[in-house]
């Protein structure tokens, strides 16, 4: 009779201990091994070695070329919400997986009601388990949600069993679990939401999903650094994980693709929080360069989201500071990118901001994470120290992008194709950017270079 046997599990990376550690062996972290209680697995066969001994009693299975397989082509599920359906790579692949994870009040519920509604609308059959909010909770929100969203058939429950006694009873073809961290599996020990119960609601739900093709949205949470909770094994388990990232009070979130086994990771979705629901921002450069000023301490910085190309705008503020060392403040990007910056500008662009503080916002609560960034927030930095508005009396606002390199070189970055032509399609100009550029961008080579193209008017050393 086989006996269970208790492993320890981290909780941040998936590794197994035999015995709890207050370290993980695996990654690093601290008291993240939780217990979990495994079956033993089968005795193994009577393994006498040697040549030709029977390695297992399975019987042999015949591999296939591929291009005998037979490929199914599903037809996706539309969701409706044209940003999302672009980032699952065209719509839902019944049978699929989709992991959605995202900080509290982000707008997971929102975003998943909106998309079943409108399925249901559309006369799929659909599903929404809640194992957060009472169905009266679900309700209220849905009132305030268009398309069908009060049709949605809606189950609050965190009995795992029963969750998949129903799937397989309703067969919906769309079918949403509010989160994978409430649901509890009885016959596991560990409290909803601890490594061992993730797993296993995960597992399960996947097996019973793709046998019955019902295409399945779980929502995950997030831990406070913004990483998937839960074991990583889950990222591994479903087909796609999405990210829905943005910050609460601000009105803009977007949505990325991680992992896809369906469509490209590219593609990125920008929504806006309104009091119906999520709006779609189709034209999100429009948006940003319109709100832009041209106050100094603000540069337009033509990103790429995924394949997409997006203006939006870096502001800066440096004002003489009281501390040691001075605060450097930083929103939508990231604090050591913004570090670098500082020193190579201050090293090597004779911009110094040593005993200042400095605040870097991207406008609108956008999250820039690529290395393009940095000249523009080398420029908000320079034109907020020496007070100047970048482009002097320029009648267009002036555009850029590019790497800063730790010797003050400015490097090509991906697509300078695409954000020139954005950059052109909202009227700015010029465009500073990296050597090699081309498409009639202003190329510099140096960070130095670029302050000069950008900020003509002769610098006064304000720098504090
Ligand atoms: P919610 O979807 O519940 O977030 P999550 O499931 O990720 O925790 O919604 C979060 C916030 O969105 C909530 O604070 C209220 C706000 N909201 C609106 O502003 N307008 C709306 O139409 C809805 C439904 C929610
Ligand atoms: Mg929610």
């Amino acid at each position: 009779m086989p006996r269970a046997t208790t492993v320890h599990v981290c909780s941040a990376c998936g590794a197994e201990a035999p015995r709890w550690l207050g370290q993980c062996p695996g990654c690093g972290e601290w008291n993240t091994l939780v217990e979990e209680q495994r079956a033993a697995p089968a005795a193994k066969a009577n393994g006498r070695g040697g040549p030709g001994a029977p390695v297992t009693r399975a019987a042999a299975a015949k591999p296939v070329p591929l291009s005998q397989v037979q490929a199914v082509r599903h037809v996706r599920h539309t969701t409706g919400i044209k940003e999302l359906d672009r980032v699952l790579g065209g719509g839902l692949v019944p049978g699929s997986l989709v992991l959605i994870g995202g900080s509290p009040g982000i707008g997971k519920s929102t975003l998943t009601s909106m998309a079943l509604g409108n399925l249901q609308g559309a006369g799929k059959r659909t599903l929404y388990v809640s194992g957060e909010e009472s169905a009266a909770q679900i309700r209220l929100r849905a009132e305030r949600l268009p398309g069908a969203a009060l049709e949605v058939p809606t189950l609050a429950e965190t009995d795992l069993d029963t969750v998949l006694a129903t799937l397989d009873a309703e067969r919906p073809e769309v079918c949403v679990i509010d989160s994978v961290q409430t649901l509890h599996a009885a016959d596991l020990t560990g409290a909803a939401g601890s490594v061992g119960q993730v797993r296993e609601v995960a597992d399960r739900i996947t097996r019973l999903a793709k046998a019955r093709d019902i295409a399945v949205l779980l929502v995950g949470h997030v831990t406070k650094e913004g990483a998937l909770a839960g074991p990583r094994v889950l990222e591994h388990l479903v087909d796609c994980v999405l990210q829905f990232e943005g910050e609460r009070e601000r009105t803009y979130r977007t949505l990325r693709a991680l992992k896809n086994r369906f469509g490209s990771t590219n593609d990125v979705g920008v929504f806006e929080m309104r009091q119906g629901g999520l709006v779609e921002v189709e034209d999100a450069s429009a948006r940003f360069v319109g709100e832009a000023t041209r106050a100094p301490g603000s540069a337009v910085l033509a990103a790429m989201e995924g394949s997409r190309p997006l203006l939006v705008e870096v502001q800066a503020l440096v004002s003489p500071s009281e501390l040691v060392p001075p605060r450097r403040v930083c929103n939508g990007i990231d604090r050591n990118r913004l570090a670098l910056v500082l020193a190579v500008l201050g090293r090597h662009a004779g911009v110094s901001v040593g005993s200042a503080d400095v605040f870097v916002n991207v406008a609108g609560g956008v999250r820039v994470d690529e290395p393009g960034a940095d000249l523009a927030v080398a420029l908000a930095v320079a034109s907020a120290a020496r007070g100047l508005p970048l482009g002097g009396d320029s009648p267009k606002p002036v555009a850029c992008f590019g790497e800063v390199g730790l010797t003050g070189e400015l490097r090509s970055v991906g697509h300078p194709d695409r954000r020139l032509a954005e950059a052109r399609k909202f009227g700015l100009g010029p465009v500073i950017a990296p050597a090699g550029s081309e498409g009639g961008a202003t190329e510099v080579p140096t960070l130095r270079a670029a302050l000069r193209a950008a900020l003509p008017q002769q610098p006064r050393a304000r720098a504090a």
